[in-house]
């Protein structure tokens, strides 16, 4: 696995890294506080009035389903959590950083994986009996998953769109050129973007490794998660819900203590989810 700092091409992409989300920044220094209070935490969303109207529809959502309606961003931290709330953030950080992209640079595509392979992580996460995984982080690890693809792009967009075309849509080739191109891939570029955007350690190294599991030294479920949906929506996406359902891992169901008849629930959901959902980021 290459790093940034044996690319030849590191000054380029260094100096291509989007910043950190603003806002982003400033919940964390809330957050950092050892008396940080829900409200602290509503007056940073509060100050970016999109962000602001996304943390109301979300915990107004089916997924959170309030007694009652959530009027107050106030409320909506409570209701939502702040790990979900630093979901959204990143979501909204992200599609922002990313906005200009080229045209030719499928981007609702890439949301759509994504934001499937997120969800699916998240809910498979709240299953888990015996090795906790915390949902939410499952889910911010699904959706940066392939970070480094979108800021390849971002860096020389005429540059990764050849790569595209020469890897005709095979992963593998599609690492092999990358690495040709610019001297790493977008796994080792998504590991440094997210280390440089000082997210959690194990969602670097769960994006580091989801093409290498030669590297899965220790049994590690966050990674483990991830790889299973990154295939998962793979293998719906070329081959429908046959070849989806195939990529189930009974060692993955078995190192989270999750029943079988749970899982195949799941799996079939993730399926469903796949054929109705359309769009970028919710
Ligand atoms: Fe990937
Ligand atoms: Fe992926």
């Amino acid at each position: 696995m290459n790093s940034l700092a044996a690319s030849r091409h590191a000054q380029r992409l260094q100096s291509a890294l989007p910043p950190v989300p603003a806002l982003f920044e400033r919940l964390r220094s809330v957050l950092s506080e050892p008396e940080a209070s829900a409200a602290d935490v509503a007056r940073v969303i509060e100050c970016d009035p999109a962000i602001a109207a996304r943390v109301l529809r979300g915990a107004n959502s089916a997924r959170y389903a309030p007694a009652s309606e959530v009027c107050s961003i106030r409320q909506a931290v409570m209701v939502m959590g702040v790990s979900a709330i630093g979901n959204v953030l990143i979501e909204s950080g992200l599609a922002r950083a990313f906005a200009h992209l080229s045209a030719d640079f499928d981007l609702e595509g890439f949301w759509s994986h994504a934001v499937r392979t997120a969800s699916s992580c998240r809910e498979l996460a709240a299953l888990a009996q015996a090795r906790h995984v915390d949902p939410e982080q499952a889910y911010a690890t699904g959706l940066l998953h392939d970070v480094g693809q979108i800021a390849l792009a971002n860096a020389d967009p005429s540059a990764y769109g050849e790569v595209l075309d020469a890897s005709g849509g095979d992963e593998s080739i599609l690492l092999e050129v990358e690495r040709e191109a610019f001297g790493l891939d977008h796994a080792a570029y998504g590991a440094w973007i997210l280390r440089q955007w000082r997210l959690p350690e194990s969602i670097a190294a769960a994006v580091e490794r989801h093409h290498h599991p030669e590297l899965w030294t220790e049994v590690e479920p966050l990674e483990r998660l991830l790889r299973m949906h990154d295939r998962f929506d793979e293998a719906w996406m070329s081959g429908g819900a046959e070849q989806a359902l195939a990529t189930r891992e009974n060692e993955l169901m078995l190192l989270l203590d999750v029943p079988p008849d749970l899982y195949e629930q799941h799996l079939e959901e993730r399926v469903e989810f796949a054929r109705t959902w359309r769009g970028g980021l919710p």
